[in-house]
C-alpha cells in the first residue's frame, strides 16, 4: 500500500503511534498541571518557588523534623484529592485500551505521586503501570516497610502509625533514594522494547527516570515529546510538540 508520508508532523506521529505494536509512556508533573497541581520547576507556580523541596523531600529533612515533612505532605495530599484527571490522563487510558484491544503492549511509567493516572483508569485495560516515585496516598511502616493507604485528610494524624504501632513515612521516593527496583526494571525493559515512546510533561532532568527515554532512542524507537516548553530531550525526539498534555495527547488519538 502506498505509504503516504504526510508533511504534517502530527499526522505522521499519529501514524507511528497507530502502527506501534509496543508503546511506552513516561509522564511528569506537567500532565497534572491542567488538573491544578503545581509542577516542580515552573518558575511561577512550581513547588520550588514556595518550598525548597530538598529541605523537605529528603531523608535528612525527615530525620530532622518528621512533623514538618509530614505537614508538607499532608498539605499536598489534600490538594491531590481535590484534583481531577484531565484530558491528558484520559487520552492515555484510551491509547492503552486500543493497544491492549489489538493485543499489543502498553506501559505507563509516571514520576508523579498524585495518583491521577489510576483515577483516570490507567492499568484497568491490562496495560502495565508503574509509579516510579511512589504515591502521596500511601505511607510506609518505617520498620517493616509495609505500605498502607492513608486515611481521608480530615482523619489524618501526622505522623501516622502502622497497625504494628510503628511510625510511618510518606510512601514517596526522596532525593537520593533508590527507585523501587522491580518497577524500574520493568520500565527499562518496556522502553527498550517500545516502537514508540511518549514523553509527556517532564523536564527529563531527574534520573534515573529520564534515562528510560535513552533506552528507546538506543534501540531505534520513535520518541514523541509533548511539552509547551523545549527540553534538552527535544532535539533527540523524532517529534516534539509545543503543546500542553491535554491538547497534545488528544491530538494523537
Ligand atoms: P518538572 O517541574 O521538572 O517539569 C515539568 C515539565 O512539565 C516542564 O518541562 C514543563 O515545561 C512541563 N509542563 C508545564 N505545564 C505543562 C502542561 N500543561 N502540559 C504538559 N507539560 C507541561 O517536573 P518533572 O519533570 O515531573 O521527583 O520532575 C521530575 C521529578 O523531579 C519529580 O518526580 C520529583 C522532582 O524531584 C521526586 O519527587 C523524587
Amino acid at each position: 500500500m502506498f505509504n503516504f508520508v504526510s508533511s504534517d508532523p502530527l499526522k505522521r506521529a499519529r501514524q507511528e503511534l497507530n502502527k506501534a505494536t509496543s508503546v511506552a509512556v513516561l509522564t511528569g508533573a506537567g500532565i497534572s498541571a491542567e488538573s491544578g497541581i503545581p509542577t516542580f520547576r515552573d518558575a511561577l507556580t512550581g513547588h520550588w518557588a514556595r518550598f525548597n523541596p530538598e529541605d523537605l523531600a529528603s531523608p535528612d529533612a525527615y530525620a530532622r523534623d518528621p512533623e514538618m515533612v509530614w505537614q508538607w505532605y499532608a498539605e499536598r495530599y489534600k490538594d491531590v484529592l481535590k484534583a481531577k484527571p484531565n484530558a491528558g490522563h484520559q487520552g492515555l487510558v484510551e491509547i492503552e485500551r486500543r493497544k491492549m484491544h489489538a493485543k499489543h503492549k502498553f506501559f505507563l511509567a509516571t514520576q508523579n505521586v498524585d495518583g491521577l493516572h489510576t483515577r483516570a483508569g490507567s492499568g484497568r485495560h491490562g496495560g502495565d503501570y508503574v509509579e516510579l516515585h511512589g504515591n502521596l496516598k500511601f505511607a510506609r511502616d518505617e520498620q517493616t516497610e509495609e505500605v498502607y493507604p492513608l486515611p481521608q485528610p480530615e482523619d489524618l494524624k501526622v505522623p501516622p502509625f502502622s497497625p504494628a504501632g510503628h511510625r510511618m513515612r510518606p510512601h514517596i521516593v526522596w532525593f537520593g533514594e533508590m527507585l523501587p527496583a522491580n518497577g524500574f526494571q520493568r520500565a527499562k525493559h518496556a522502553f527498550r522494547e517500545a516502537k514508540v515512546a511518549l514523553v509527556i510533561g517532564t523536564s527529563s532532568l531527574v534520573q534515573p527516570a529520564a534515562s528510560l527515554i535513552q533506552e528507546t532512542l538506543y534501540t531505534g524507537g520513535t520518541v514523541i515529546e509533548i511539552n509547551p516548553e523545549e527540553t534538552h530531550l527535544s532535539d533527540h525526539a523524532a517529534f516534539s510538540f509545543r503543546m500542553t498534555a491535554a491538547k497534545g495527547v488528544q491530538a494523537l488519538l
